[in-house]
């Protein structure tokens, strides 16, 4: 492809994938559940949630669907915000021992990554640390196809019902790796966003910044012709760098974004502004799905690492816990003013797509620019002041930087290169911003 930023390079990739799942969008559409299964040919199915979605009016829209569609489910529940290994290998017993012939997936990203993980193992077995990356896994390639699995969004935020990828804390390290396979990708996504109207203004603020940061990370990430090319195409992930099509998708999710992030925080009787936040966590999903992320999302790893005392209303969750979504939007302004340098347009875009004033703005302005806005759209939610907001010093930058340089694969899907004493300096950069 001749386009100047997916300029051919020796040894790069000159070919790129796209794959996503058959995805249908709209209210409503958690009752055709059932006959999305039926249409599988499933019969007896496994419903992967989490404790406080179970009782409640979602999980009986999805069960009654399959009742009536003539189809048996068995509830599983038993998952943390944040999958460990050890919720892994539970879900992955509890398939093994229901012989379900199929999976649907209800909630936010834990349970859709549950869903992944546990299907992998389901079907091929061992444990899920054999596929995380060397130096903590063994870094075994997803041998094949896994069982069914229809995977039901319930936040605006994580786009993990059209990604291959799933993410795990890992208990013993005390941080969180991936495992992606274009076999983990789900068959079929189902985006209700009468899901998202109960959902308290905190949650879709940090689900937003998730997506957000989804789309922007996609927008700014490395062209897939400076990856290398891979000799056995059915060997590729689907994490292969910015390309045309995740362009595409992550255009219009940082639009959506800026439009309507502030919009559906605020009120959430809102339903265009939160209507079209569920629609832009799809497309940001889409695009993250088929590109990757970078920094904002691997120095994420290192603040949920490191956090001690921090709880955060609106969920369920004892301290210490900060929301996904907060623990990447914390450090993206200062990471993208590092970034710019060696992007500047793809940055100057992505700030006018978010609602930036760029009008006059040269190269040399565009991280100042993006960072900006970004922080404009943070005071605008309510969102906490930068790393000092959530607990964090400079007598945490080297222990964070640390940790985070273990993230490798998305820091070198980054636009720029950067060390551990890059990272130290981002993350300096991050502590407060007004
Ligand atoms: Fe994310």
């Amino acid at each position: 492809m001749g386009c100047q930023y997916f300029e051919p390079t020796d040894g790069g990739a000159n070919t790129f994938t796209v794959a996503m799942p058959k995805l249908t969008f709209g209210r409503g559409a958690l009752h055709d559940t059932g006959a999305r299964a039926s249409g599988m040919g499933i019969k007896r199915i496994a419903l992967i949630t989490d404790d406080v979605l179970a009782p409640g009016p979602l999980v009986a829209t999805v069960t009654d669907s399959m009742k009536s569609a003539g189809i048996e489910t068995i509830v599983f529940s038993d998952i943390r915000i944040e999958p460990d290994d050890d919720t892994i290998m539970r879900a992955a017993k509890f398939l093994t021992d229901t012989k379900a012939d199929g999976v649907i997936s209800v909630g936010g990203g834990s349970v859709i990554d549950t869903a992944k993980a546990a299907l992998l193992i389901e079907r091929h077995g061992g444990n899920i640390r054999e596929y995380f990356a060397p130096p903590v896994g063994d870094g075994k390639p997803v041998p094949g196809p896994v069982a069914p699995h229809i995977a039901c969004a319930t936040t605006s935020g994580t786009g993990s019902e059209c990604t291959s990828i799933s993410v795990i804390r890992v208990n013993e390290f005390n941080t969180k790796f991936v495992v992606a396979s274009p076999w983990l990708l789900p068959d079929i996504a189902i985006v209700d966003p009468s899901c998202c109207d109960s959902l308290p203004a905190n949650v879709v603020a940090s689900t937003g910044f998730d997506l957000l940061c989804h789309a922007l990370e996609c927008y700014t990430a490395e062209a897939y012709t400076k990856h290398l090319n891979v000799d056995n195409p059915n060997a590729r992930q689907l994490i292969q760098g910015a390309n045309p099509f995740s362009d595409l998708s992550a255009r219009e999710a940082l639009k959506i974004a800026g439009k309507y992030l502030a919009r559906g925080v605020a009120d959430s009787t809102d339903h265009e502004a939160r209507d079209q936040l569920m629609w832009g966590a799809s497309l940001a999903g889409i695009a993250f799905g088929n590109s990757g992320t970078h920094l904002p999302h691997a120095m994420s790893y290192g603040v949920t690492h490191l956090m001690t005392d921090i709880t955060t209303t609106g969920y369920p969750v004892a301290s210490p816990f900060v929301p996904h979504g907060i623990s990447v939007i914390v450090s993206a302004p200062a990471i993208f003013k590092y970034t710019a340098e060696a992007q500047p347009d793809r940055h100057l875009d992505g700030a006018a797509y978010l609602g930036a004033d760029s009008k006059g703005a040269t190269p040399d302005d565009a991280g100042e620019v993006l960072s900006k806005r970004l922080i404009e759209l943070m005071r605008a939610t309510d969102m906490p002041n930068g790393l000092g907001g959530i607990g964090f010093s400079g007598d945490h930058v080297k222990a964070l930087a640390e940790s985070s340089f273990r993230q490798k694969r998305a820091i070198a899907n980054a636009p720029r290169d950067s060390n551990l004493t890059d990272l130290e300096n981002m993350y300096n950069g991050a502590l407060n911003y007004w």
